[in-house]
């Protein structure tokens, strides 16, 4: 694909005093109380909003957060986010919690220069989900210029996020995104090697696409979670009661003769008899898992050789856990990874960590700033390690 226009190809003074409508994803989690538990989001659009406020714009915010379904629900509000927006910019954040859009594009022309205002939910707005052309049409009519920083809901073809941006031109890519689209692109296009992939999480058929498009591009392809209890069923060996895919064995047999020596599989597992019973976890070799237990995480001889193929890597691609990290001692691998990327990182690799619960284990560890990237896209960062197009991201107009 072409490369997108951001907000840097604009001309100077193109947003000076002029309605810049900014897409971002500032989908984050709430706890009960509705308090924010992780404001990675937030922080991650926070130099879009400061660019275009240092330049005079007026900077309207879109957002969806969960899954309300076309009309409002408090639990769903924006409200907490302006709060904490307010606090990152350390500057006034008008929130508008109103699904009225007269009364939104009212407010977007009283507006001072350099002022921000965030509106509410866009999918309490009928139409958002199902990219109605005419709720395109009025989300256009807020703005002047249309930025597209939500790279995590990229893979959405939504009104506010693919719709309008056929609708209010100039469509350009924010920072947060250009960045995404970057670090993701070049690592699929032109990897500095050895580039190894680390694959992990619960099931195969989650990541198959993912594995057929990087396999005939890595060096190395490195399984963990779950989803190697079915290559190891595919490889014959016993797996006790781990979680299986059976229709996914002779996919897992596929894969394993076309990935070849590129295809490495745990040596180790980290067993138990249940998940509830952490302290009875112990190690054994892939081939002696017994048949009352079941893996719940690489073992430590795996994890120590996944952290030499880092140390080797210049380029290295991370989705999906190692094992059920939110249980110790069953995060063992997944930390064991996180820390072998931050070193790997540090002695100049390309270290990128795709969204959802890689981008948590990462957070968990404390080692987010220790990545070259630490994607906010889950379902978007592996659409696009699919290969696939990112309905968002085609709709920007193509940089000249
Ligand atoms: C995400 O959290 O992955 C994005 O914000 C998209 O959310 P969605 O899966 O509800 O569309």
């Amino acid at each position: 694909m072409a490369r997108k226009a951001s907000i840097r190809d604009l001309r100077a003074g193109r947003v000076q005093g002029q309605r810049v409508l900014v897409r971002v994803d500032f989908n984050v989690p709430l706890d009960p109380d509705r308090r924010i538990t992780d404001d990675t989001r937030i922080r991650a659009a926070l130099p879009t909003i400061q660019y275009l406020v240092d330049r005079g714009a007026r900077v309207i915010l879109l957002s969806h957060l969960g899954r309300p379904k076309g009309k409002p629900e408090a639990k769903y509000s924006l409200a907490p986010v302006a709060a904490r927006l307010a606090e990152l910019l350390t500057a006034p954040v008008r929130f508008l919690g109103t699904t009225d859009t007269a009364d939104a594009v009212r407010a977007t022309r009283n507006m001072a220069a350099g002022s921000v205002l965030l509106l509410e939910n866009t999918r309490f707005l009928p139409g958002e989900e199902s990219n109605d052309p005419a709720l395109a049409r009025t989300l256009a009519a807020l703005g002047d210029v249309f930025v597209n920083d939500a790279f995590g809901a990229a893979h959405r073809a939504h009104a506010s996020t693919e719709g309008v941006a056929h609708v209010l031109r100039p469509a350009v890519a924010g920072f947060l995104m250009e960045k995404e689209l970057t670090y993701l692109g070049q690592a699929l296009a032109e990897p500095r090697r050895p580039f190894i992939a680390i694959l992990g999480g619960a099931k195969i058929s989650g990541k198959i696409d993912v594995i057929a498009q990087l396999l005939p591009k890595v060096d190395g392809m490195l399984i963990g979670g779950a989803m190697a209890s079915t290559f190891f069923r595919a490889m014959g060996l016993g797996i006790g009661t781990s979680l299986v895919e059976p229709d996914r064995v002779d996919m897992a047999k596929d894969l394993l003769a076309t990935g070849g020596p590129r295809l490495t599989l745990p040596h180790d597992a980290l067993v138990a008899p249940a998940l509830d019973q952490p302290s009875r976890a112990h190690a054994v070799p892939r081939d002696q898992i017994p048949p009352t237990e079941a893996m719940y995480d690489i073992g430590p001889r795996t994890a120590e050789s996944y952290g030499r193929a880092i140390a080797t890597a210049k380029t290295v691609i991370w989705n999906g856990p190692m094992g059920v990290f939110e249980t110790p001692p069953f995060d063992a691998g997944t930390l064991a990874v996180a820390r072998a990327m931050a070193a790997a990182t540090a002695t100049g690799t390309t270290t990128i960590v795709g969204g959802g619960d890689s981008a948590a284990a990462v957070t968990q560890a404390g080692l987010e700033g220790q990545m070259s990237h630490v994607s906010t896209g889950g379902g978007a960062s592996l659409e696009f390690l699919e290969g696939k197009t990112l309905p968002g991201v085609a709709a920007l107009d193509d940089a000249s």
